[in-house]
This record gives structure tokens, C-alpha cells and sequence, in this order.
């Protein structure tokens, strides 16, 4: 079989990892790919994952028999409705379905129509009127969200009214995300530990993965300013079956059967980002693809055949199919460029043993004309290691992290510490 994957980060290779074990697959296309993702795939690097007109187009000219798409912006702009048009079998949702993360305000209004629990919230689309909400009725912290996709970099916790207003002036007036601001919404600041929950759906079925645990901000210690993720673990100590059994009769069954009342079945890859809280689990954001990094992590742990998986999910046939994982436990650990989510060099040499006792996805990186590979991007490798127990993965995770070099590595040092302690209890 002939597999296409539309994207080109650190998620994209663990699928492509992923994919490559089934033996009838025999090539798979990286559009755009990178450089790391070269030994695995063929990369197309000029298809970029928004340019759904070459995309497919490659599809059909390549004869593709099964496509993978994994970014939110490909989705959210339809291609996966191109490629059902063209005949091309695809994993993904439509960009219907696709607006659950790409639009804050119809996945809350879904949350509250539905009565599935999250934070409390208020949508405005005049900064005027949100400035005057802020003043009258607002406790603090808050938490002010743009409507659209900004790259993971759109929630703001603002801590007092000042710091709160300017966070509305940043969104709705000075744009820092673009047309992603027109609306924002303004909710609840919620506590607890989280939990990320990947889930495979065909509408109609759920079958979530194991549990993860991103650290999303860029410092030791959960300090600085957010970024995409800089590691993850699974399976996450606090998502307990008991947990995952109220998640799945509060928020995940709801959520399909919402979804297909508003006439969009969700089919692909439904993240459920939860919080924990003392009043039990809550949706802090749907994604509506695989996460990066929690991929990085939870498809290793995958035992069943995943083109299998993705081929039930688009043929609905997901409920007759035995999902199966691994015991133990994954740990990666992001190496990034220093300075990222800031301003951050590119074009620096990579060296990669050959036996680290971990696994490199390659996120941002690029292959020059001689071969040399260099950084490319903030997140640049992700480091994963499977083991029988998270702390022995997390070990070898950080022994690979360490003998990996390129100018400014950057990585926090304390990825799953945490769960770690919530292990020990
Ligand atoms: P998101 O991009 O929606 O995942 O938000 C980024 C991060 O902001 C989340 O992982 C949470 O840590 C935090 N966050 C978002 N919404 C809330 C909330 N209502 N209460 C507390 N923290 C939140
Ligand atoms: N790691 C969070 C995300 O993929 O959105």
C-alpha cells in the first residue's frame, strides 16, 4: 500500500514510526516532511500541509491508497472533504467536524448545550463589552481565550484586572492572532492535575488511548510562558479507571453523540484535554488530531496494528475491532532550540547517536544538499523511551537527551517528576 501523511513535526513521525510496522505498507509520503522524517518516509518538502490543491493532487497522481492527516490547519481548512472527493480513503475529520478545536465558542456553546462539564464562560465579540464584563463581574485569575487556531499560543491567565485588559486588547484589537481574536471567550480558572486523552472515534464508537500528561510550559517547574508541549508521559498516574469511567459516561459519549446531533459526526482523532478538578473531570479544550507531544508517547504503547485502527475508523467499523496496548510506560522529552517559544536560532548542526536507548521523532529539523542535518524549528527532536516503569523511562529518556547535541539545545530537565510523585502517592 502506497500511505500519504500531511504534516511534518515530531507527531508525524511517531505516526509514520507507527504505520511502517504493518508489512503491506511499502511507501509512505511526508508532505511536507522534514528532515529527520527522510529515513522513514519520502518527503515532499515543497507540499506544504495547507496547500490542499497539491495535496490532492499528489494523492491522485501517486495513487494513494490510504491518507493520514494529522495538523489542525489542514483539517480545519477541509482537506479531508478534498481527498473523500477526489475517492482518496482518509484518516481525519471533516471541517465540520474539525471546528470542535478550531472555533473556542462553538465548542463551548456544544459543552453547554450538551451539559458536558467545563468551565464557565462568556463569549464576546466586542472588545468594549469584554472590558466591561472584565470590570464588573470578573474573579481572578481568568482565563481569555481567541475563539480560533493560534498555534497552542492563544489562552491567556490573566492574574488581575490590568493584566486582563491588555489581554483582551492583545486578542480583539492588536490581532497578536490574527483573525483567530475576532471572538474570544472569557472563562472560569479551573484546578487540578491534567490529563490529555486521545481517543479513536468513527462517530459512533470510542476507543480512547492510554491516558498522557503534557508539560506545556517552557521552564522547570511549570514556569514561563506556554508552548506546544516540552514532554509528555504516559500513561498519566491521575487518570484512574475510575476517572476514566466517569470521562467516558460525562464527557466522551456525550461529546459523539452531541457531535452527531449537530449533524458533524467526529471521525479521526478526538484529544480531550481535561482538568481534574475537585468537582470532577472537565473539558479544558477538544483537539481534533492526534496531540504533539502526547503522540510522541502514546502510540508507541500501541500494540494493535494502527493503519488497521485508522482503516476501522473510516469504515465505521471501529466497534467490532479489539484495541490492544502495551504495558509499562512512556517518556519523551522535547529538545528545543533555546529561546523557543520566543525568537530562537535555525541551521544548527545535529548529531544523533546510533545507539541511544530511545527513540528521535525528528519536529523541526532539515536535511542541506550535503546531508548535514540542522535545526529548523523550536521544538526540534522529541526523545522517547518505553520501559516497564515510567521512572526507568524517564532515565533512559534523559540519558539519550544528553548525548544528543546541536548549538543551544534547550530541554527542561524535570518531564514527568509529577507523575512521578502522584506514582508514589
Ligand atoms: P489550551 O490551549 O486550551 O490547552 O490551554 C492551554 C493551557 O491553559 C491548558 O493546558 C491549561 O493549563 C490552561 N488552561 C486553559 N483553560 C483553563 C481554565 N479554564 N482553567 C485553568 N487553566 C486553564
Ligand atoms: N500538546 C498539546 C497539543 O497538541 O495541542
Amino acid at each position: 500500500m502506497k500511505l500519504l501523511v500531511v504534516g511534518g513535526g515530531g507527531r508525524e513521525h511517531a505516526i509514520i514510526k507507527k504505520l511502517k510496522e504493518n508489512p503491506q505498507v511499502e511507501t509512505i509520503y511526508a508532505l511536507p516532511g522534514n528532515g529527520g522524517i527522510a529515513a522513514d518516509a519520502v518527503c515532499v518538502p515543497e507540499t506544504g500541509a495547507k496547500d490542499l490543491e497539491k495535496i490532492v493532487d499528489f494523492a491522485k497522481s501517486h495513487a494513494i491508497d490510504f491518507a493520514v492527516v494529522a495538523p489542525d490547519d489542514p483539517l480545519a481548512l477541509g482537506c479531508v472533504d478534498r481527498l473523500h472527493e477526489a475517492g482518496i480513503p482518509c484518516f481525519g475529520p471533516d471541517a465540520k467536524a474539525a471546528r470542535i478545536e478550531a472555533s473556542k465558542v462553538f465548542s463551548k456553546n456544544l459543552m453547554k448545550k450538551y451539559g458536558i462539564p467545563t468551565a464557565r464562560y462568556e463569549v464576546f465579540s466586542d472588545p468594549a463589552r469584554a472590558l466591561a464584563y472584565l470590570r464588573e463581574a470578573a474573579a481572578f485569575p481568568i482565563v481569555v481565550k481567541a475563539d480560533g487556531l493560534a498555534l497552542g499560543k492563544g489562552v491567556l491567565i490573566p492574574q488581575n484586572l490590568a493584566e486582563a485588559e491588555a489581554a483582551v486588547k492583545s486578542i480583539m484589537e492588536d490581532k497578536a492572532f490574527g483573525d483567530s481574536g475576532n471572538e474570544i471567550v472569557i472563562e472560569e480558572f479551573l484546578t487540578g492535575p491534567e490529563a490529555s486523552v486521545l481517543a479513536f472515534t468513527d462517530g459512533r464508537s470510542i476507543v480512547p488511548m492510554v491516558s498522557s500528561m503534557d508539560h506545556k510550559r517552557a521552564g522547570d517547574g511549570d514556569t514561563g510562558p506556554n508552548t506546544g508541549g516540552m514532554g509528555t508521559v504516559a500513561p498519566n498516574p491521575c487518570y484512574t479507571p475510575e476517572v476514566a469511567a466517569e470521562c467516558m459516561e460525562k464527557i466522551f459519549l456525550p461529546t459523539l453523540a452531541a457531535m452527531r446531533a449537530e449533524g458533524c459526526p467526529f471521525k479521526g482523532c478526538l484529544y480531550f484535554g481535561l482538568m481534574l478538578t475537585p468537582s470532577g473531570p472537565k473539558v479544558i479544550e477538544y483537539n481534533c488530531r492526534f496531540g504533539d507531544p502526547e503522540t510522541q508517547v502514546v502510540l508507541p504503547l500501541l500494540k494493535t496494528d494502527l493503519l488497521t485502527v485508522m482503516q476501522a475508523v473510516e469504515n465505521e467499523t471501529l466497534g467490532s475491532l479489539d484495541v490492544e496496548w502495551h504495558g509499562g510506560a512512556a517518556a519523551c522529552v522535547i529538545l528545543a532550540s533555546g529561546g523557543y517559544p520566543g525568537s530562537y536560532e535555525k541551521g544548527r548542526e545535529i548529531t544523533i547517536p546510533q545507539d541511544l536507548p530511545a527513540t528521535v521523532y525528528h519536529a523541526g529539523d532539515q536535511l542541506l544538499e550535503d546531508g548535514t542535518l540542522v535545526t529548523s524549528g523550536g521544538r526540534v527532536l522529541g526523545v522517547t523511551s518505553v520501559s516497564g516503569t515510567l521512572e526507568a523511562a524517564l532515565r533512559d529518556a534523559y540519558a539519550a537527551a544528553e548525548r544528543i547535541h546541536f548549538g543551544g539545545k534547550y530541554f527542561r530537565h524535570d518531564i514527568g517528576q509529577w507523575a512521578l510523585r502522584a506514582l508514589e502517592g
